[in-house]
């Protein structure tokens, strides 16, 4: 009997990786997934369990923030995530992400959640969150992310917010005195 080939999978940021560090539009790091509430999903009021919209959120995320910088990015922080409205079994489930600003190595990612009734087509904005990804290079060490432009008004207000969120962040992560946090320090002057 001969021996059997064994492959072994190397981590994807072992391998090379290019990332042009050219400013990107917002438009570039749109993603847009759709999910159907399925019985598997739901809590023991048939609505959808927070922690499954939770993992559907991430997904979301990662990919805008692939296509944003190119690179191997992983989780740093959930940051803000609301369960507003119940979405029931049977909705479908739309959520639309974009970078809504970078730093160094950091991204901000925005997504918005949308349910759809599939009997009547209502579609009810249901909830917002932000998540925190950081770019890895080859080493699995943070590496520097393009900057974004924003587009619309909306994504240009979130921008401008950005800075505050992430000084608001680092504090409760305990990454940054608060007597630095000028930008958050302001709102309250
Ligand atoms: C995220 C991670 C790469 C950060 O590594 P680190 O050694 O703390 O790196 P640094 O201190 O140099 O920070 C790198 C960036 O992360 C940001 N960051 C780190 N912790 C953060 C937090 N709790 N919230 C928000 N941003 C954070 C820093 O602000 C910095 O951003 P910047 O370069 O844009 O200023 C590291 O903590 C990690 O690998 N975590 C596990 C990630 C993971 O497995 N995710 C899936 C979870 S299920």
């Amino acid at each position: 009997m001969g021996l059997r080939k064994v492959t072994v999978v190397q981590p994807l940021f072992s391998r090379p990786q290019k990332t042009p560090m050219d400013a990107k539009p917002t438009t570039a790091s749109y993603s847009e997934t759709t999910h159907i509430v399925l019985p598997n999903d739901t809590n023991l009021l048939a609505n959808l369990f927070g922690g499954q919209l939770l993992k559907w959120l991430d997904m979301s995320c990662a990919i805008s923030a692939h296509r944003h910088c190119h690179r191997v990015t992983v989780t740093a922080a959930v940051n803000n995530v609301s369960f507003e409205v119940p979405i029931k079994l049977g909705d479908m489930v739309t959520i639309k992400a974009h970078v809504s600003r970078t730093f160094s190595t950091s991204l901000e990612i925005w997504a918005d959640v949308w349910t759809e009734n599939q009997f009547t087509g209502e579609r009810i904005k249901c909830n917002s969150a932000i998540y925190t990804f950081v770019a890895l290079d080859e080493n699995g060490k943070p590496t520097k992310v393009p900057e974004v432009i924003p587009v619309t008004e909306e994504e240009k207000v979130r921008f401008a917010g950005a800075l505050r969120r992430r000084q608001l962040r680092l504090i409760l992560a305990g990454k940054m005195k608060p007597e630095e946090a000028n930008e958050l320090k302001a709102l309250f002057a």
